[in-house]
């Protein structure tokens, strides 16, 4: 069953595409930014740390996340698969992915990389509104909820979320493109990547990763 590792710059869509995948494909989404800012919400110690990261824009340290990671992997409903949605985004996150699946008698079945400029992804990221109970994601000019500032999903209010001030964002961009951006050389050697236009409306993007995913598994 498939493992599929979404592959994108902060605002690309990951976390957008992701959800719709999960209803459409019935895999679990693992968002390492979605289960830091729960630990965050949570008051956990694991919050607290990684808190100090997200307000900076930089990448938590590995150890912390590839250990929460290999915690959520063990859960019974990743037993057919999983959409991962950003982890890993560095060398040594994609070398310890590999190596939990490979526990797990698995494997990757695909990189999809939804590919957005980076002005695009400013603009993506300069109006995001979320959900606060599940983290459903709207845009103020892309996506706007049915009524402002509240979730059409499940009516819970909508925040801005802290890393996404300005300062913060222009951040997340450029360790995006020193940390992560060489995962996709990685993936590409091994011939699993596959890029996507993520320039494209939200469902177009999502006819295209679902085609990609279905010819890959
Ligand atoms: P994380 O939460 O993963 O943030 P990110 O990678 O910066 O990505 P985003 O969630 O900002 O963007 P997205 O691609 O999900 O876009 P979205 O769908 O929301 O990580 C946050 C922080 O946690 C990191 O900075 C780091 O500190 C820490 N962290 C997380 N994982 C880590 C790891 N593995 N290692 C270490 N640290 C880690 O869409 C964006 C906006 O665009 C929305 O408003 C949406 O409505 C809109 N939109 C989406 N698609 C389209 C479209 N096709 N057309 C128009 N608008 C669109
Ligand atoms: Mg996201």
């Amino acid at each position: 069953m498939p493992f599929v590792v979404l592959m994108g710059g902060p605002g690309a869509g990951k976390g957008t595409q992701a959800r719709q995948l999960k209803e459409t494909l019935g895999l679990p989404q693992i968002a390492t930014g979605d289960l830091f800012r729960e630990n965050l919400q949570n008051e956990t110690e694991l919050g607290k740390l990684a808190k100090r990261y997200m307000d900076a824009g930089e990448l938590v340290p590995d150890e912390v996340t590839v250990a929460m990671v290999k915690e959520r992997l063990s859960r019974p409903d990743c037993a057919n698969g999983a959409l991962l949605d950003g982890f890993p985004r560095t060398i040594a996150q994609a070398r310890a992915l590999d190596q939990l699946l490979a526990e797990m008698g698995e494997r990757i079945s695909l990189v999809p990389y939804i590919h957005v400029d980076p002005d695009v992804l400013l603009r993506r990221l300069a109006g995001r509104w979320t959900c606060r109970a599940n983290g459903h994601v709207f845009h103020l000019i892309f996506n706007p909820p049915k009524e402002p500032g509240i979730c059409d999903y499940d009516g819970s209010p909508l925040y801005q979320r802290a890393d996404d001030s300005e300062e913060t964002q222009k951040r997340r961009i450029e360790v995006y493109f020193e940390q992560t951006a060489p995962l996709l050389d990685y993936y590409r050697d091994r011939g699993l990547l596959v890029e996507i236009d993520g320039e494209q409306d939200i469902e177009q993007v999502h006819r295209d990763l679902v085609a990609a995913i279905q010819k890959a598994s």
